[in-house]
């Protein structure tokens, strides 16, 4: 038998190394290698004297065959359930991961008390909180006369010996799974080792009980789901929940889903009585817009299926430093930079003595390359002192010829825009046709020079001083 040595496990990615080393060569971070007993082999793990595996014969199915489509168990919180690709899967599990503080436990006990009150059984094991602690929140929220079997436990073994007692639970919820710690793992709680044979196990019980269990990890400051990286591909589906703690509003995002879509977002907002449901987001993020100051355009985005209102803020200033500093907040900084050097090379900008600020209204996080535009009518407003028509949307993606390319679903960009009481859209001049454009005023735009030509002429005259 091999010798067994003492393991070193980055406890931010989980790579194992046989001797200890201050950076993590898979991850690059720092001192995150602590020793760890190596984990146990599989029980149930079969061989036979001679070494050789001596496995069981199984029967091999086609692709064609009797499946049903995956029956859901709706949470009945609408946000909840459109993330999720409508509803739980029963013997799925589900990981949402998301910053402490944000509201993941007050999420899943809305959705414990809903889908309890509908009567199935669910149960909630908190790890982090007392009985006493989870029963006063849900009591704050008015939730407290919902029949959810509750328990404060943190032993993997005892946790599922006790659920198999009764009836088999529709939804187990775990919060958190750093908290588990399981007794065939020789590791302290919360290791890389504990955390992945703690979910082993009760990932094990939910694909042979068939209730579907939720996940709750925490996450770290650079926003990974700290050790739970290992858990991501174990489990179902990965959802985030995020949020400004300024901002009141929460999103819910599928960072992976094998039962339904990766894109879409739910949006939630924060009271007193726990969270309730945004259903116009694009309302709620455009709710304190100061229309008449530079630097601001409105992208017309799409989240999902839905679309969503932003508004994007720009602030380029003459800059007092050496090298100008670009910030970006809610988009990505590669992008911002691409956008910058195609203003500069095709749009006849001079941004080098400038710093340049970029921020998402709101709090959103905005992944589509088709802010370009809005990005760049920002930009060059700002720079320009020129105030752009309040009462316009901007969507198109900008290559690095200066061309602007046309995006897609553009005719729900135009609708949204619409009914939000937008009167014109810029858009990409090529593109499928949007019909009768919701009844905004379409101007198409083929190439940056044409934008910052536009613009421009908006500007107010500034004489020298
Ligand atoms: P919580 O769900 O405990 O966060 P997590 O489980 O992600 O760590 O939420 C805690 C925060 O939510 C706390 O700062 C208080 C706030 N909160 C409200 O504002 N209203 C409410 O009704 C509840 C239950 C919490
Ligand atoms: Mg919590």
């Amino acid at each position: 038998m091999a010798k067994r040595g003492p393991t070193y496990i980055c406890q931010a990615c989980g790579a194992v190394y046989h001797r200890w080393q201050g950076k993590c060569d898979a991850c690059g971070t720092w001192s995150s290698l602590s020793e760890e007993a190596q984990a146990a082999p599989v029980p149930g793990g079969r061989t036979s004297s001679n070494g050789k595996a001596r496995g069981r014969v199984f029967a091999l199915e086609t692709l064609k065959g009797d499946t049903q489509d995956a029956p859901r168990i709706k949470a009945g919180i609408g946000e909840l359930d459109r993330v999720t690709g409508g509803g739980f899967v029963p013997g799925s599990v589900l990981l949402i991961g998301g910053n402490p503080g944000i509201g993941k436990s007050t999420l899943l006990m809305q959705a414990c008390a809903a889908l309890a009150l509908s009567g199935r059984r669910v149960v909630y094991v908190s790890g982090e909180e007392s009985t006493g602690q989870v029963r006063l929140r849900a009591e704050r929220m008015g939730l407290a006369e919902s029949p959810v079997d509750l328990a404060a436990e943190t032993n993997v073994e005892d946790i599922i010996a006790t659920l198999g007692q009764g009836s088999r639970p529709a939804l187990v919820v775990i919060d958190s799974i750093q908290t588990m710690w399981s007794g065939e793992v020789e590791s302290a709680p919360g290791t890389v080792t504990q955390v992945r044979g703690s979910a082993q196990a009760l990932i094990r019980y939910a694909k042979t009980s068939g209730a579907c269990l939720i996940l709750v990890g925490h996450v770290t400051k650079d926003g990974q789901i700290a050790g739970p990286r290992v858990v991501e591909h174990m489990v179902d589906a990965v959802l985030s929940f995020e949020g400004e703690g300024a901002h009141a509003f929460r999103i819910l995002r599928a960072q992976k889903n094998r039962f339904g879509p990766t894109d879409e977002i739910g949006v939630f907002e924060m009271t007193g009585m726990g969270l309730s449901e945004v259903t116009n987001p694009s309302a709620l993020f455009l709710a304190d817009r100061d229309q008449a100051a530079p630097g601001a355009a409105v992208f017309a985005g799409i989240e999902g299926t839905r679309p969503v209102l932003v508004e994007i803020q720009a602030l380029v200033a003459p800059t007092s430093l050496g090298t100008p500093r670009r910030a970006v907040v809610g988009w990505e900084n590669s992008r911002l930079a691409m956008v910058l050097a195609v203003l500069e090379t095709h749009g006849g900008l001079k941004l080098g003595q400038h710093d340049v600020y970029l921020n998402v209204a709101g709090g959103l996080r905005v992944n589509e390359p088709a802010a370009d535009l809005a990005v760049a009518a920002a930009l060059v407003s700002s720079l320009s002192g020129a105030i752009l028509p309040p009462e316009s949307v901007y969507f198109g993606e900008i290559a690095l010829s200066g061309a602007i390319r046309p995006v897609s679903v553009a005719p729900a960009r135009l609708r949204e825009a619409s009914k939000l009481g937008f009167e014109s859209a810029l858009m990409p001049s090529g593109g499928a046709d949007t019909g009768d454009g919701g009844g905004l005023m379409l101007r198409r735009f083929g190439h940056v020079t044409e934008l910052v030509a536009d613009i421009a002429a908006r500007a107010p005259r500034r004489d020298v001083k």
